[in-house]
C-alpha cells in the first residue's frame, strides 16, 4: 500500500513540475511583443523544401522557438542559428542540440582534437545549431543565406524592414502566414501552403 502512496506522490509531483514549465513558458512570452506560437510539425518539410536549403547554408530563425526549424535546417547540413529569448526554450534547444550531436561549440572542440571517435566523426558531417539568447531585433543578418519569419500581423512591417535592410542580397526569406500576414509591400517569389518566399 505504502508503495503505491509513494508511487502516486511521485507522479504528482512530476505532474505539478510539468504544469510549472508550462505555466513559465507562457507567462514570460506573455511580456513579450511576439508570444511562442511554434510552426506546425506538419508544415516544416514545405518550409525546407521552400527555402532550397542546402549543405552549408546560413539559415537564421528571428524567435526560435523550440528549434524545431533549425533542426530541420541542419538536418540538411545547414549552419542553424537561433534567435530566442524566452530562458527556458533556449536551455530546451541546446539541450536537445547538444544531445543530437549538433551543438556548434561540440562541433569547434571536435574540430580541434587531434584524434576523434567515431560518433565525433558523425558530428562533423553534420549541420549545426547555435542558439543566441538575444533580442531577434538586434541579430546579425550579414551571413544568413536564408532567414526564416513567423511573427505577428502587426509586427510584419517591421520585420520586412528589419530583414530588407540587414540581410545580403539574394538571401531567401521565408515568411509563415498561420495567423498572421505576409510582408506588407513586398511581392513574394512564391507561396506555398500559407509560406511566401522572397529574395532579398
Ligand atoms: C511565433 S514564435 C516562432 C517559433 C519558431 N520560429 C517556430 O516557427 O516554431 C516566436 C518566438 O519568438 C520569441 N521572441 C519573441 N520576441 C523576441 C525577441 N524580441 N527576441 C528574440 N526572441 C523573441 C518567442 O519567445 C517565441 O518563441
Amino acid at each position: 500500500m505504502q508503495i503505491i502512496i509513494i508511487i502516486f506522490l511521485f507522479l504528482i509531483i512530476l505532474l505539478l513540475l510539468y504544469l510549472l514549465i508550462i505555466f513559465l513558458l507562457f507567462a514570460f512570452d506573455a511580456f513579450l511583443e511576439l508570444p511562442y506560437v511554434a510552426t506546425r510539425r506538419d508544415k516544416i518539410s514545405t518550409i525546407i523544401k521552400l527555402a532550397s536549403i542546402k549543405k552549408g547554408d546560413t539559415v537564421i530563425d528571428l524567435g526560435s522557438g523550440d528549434g524545431r526549424l533549425l533542426f530541420a535546417a541542419a538536418k540538411k547540413g545547414a549552419h542553424a542559428i537561433g534567435y530566442e529569448l524566452n530562458p527556458l526554450l533556449v536551455m530546451f534547444t541546446r539541450f536537445k542540440a547538444g544531445l543530437l550531436g549538433y551543438s556548434s561549440s561540440e562541433r569547434q572542440r571536435v574540430e580541434k582534437s587531434l584524434i576523434i571517435s567515431s560518433r565525433q566523426a558523425r558530428t562533423i558531417k553534420k549541420g549545426t545549431i547555435t542558439i543566441k539568447r538575444q533580442d531577434l531585433w538586434e541579430a546579425d543578418l550579414s551571413s544568413a543565406n536564408v532567414i526564416f519569419v513567423y511573427g505577428r500581423a502587426k509586427t510584419m512591417p517591421r520585420f520586412e524592414k528589419f530583414v530588407y535592410q540587414n540581410a545580403k542580397r539574394g538571401a531567401r526569406i521565408i515568411v509563415n502566414t498561420d495567423k498572421t500576414i505576409p510582408f506588407p509591400t513586398k511581392n513574394p517569389t512564391k507561396a506555398e501552403n500559407g509560406f511566401y518566399l522572397y529574395k532579398v
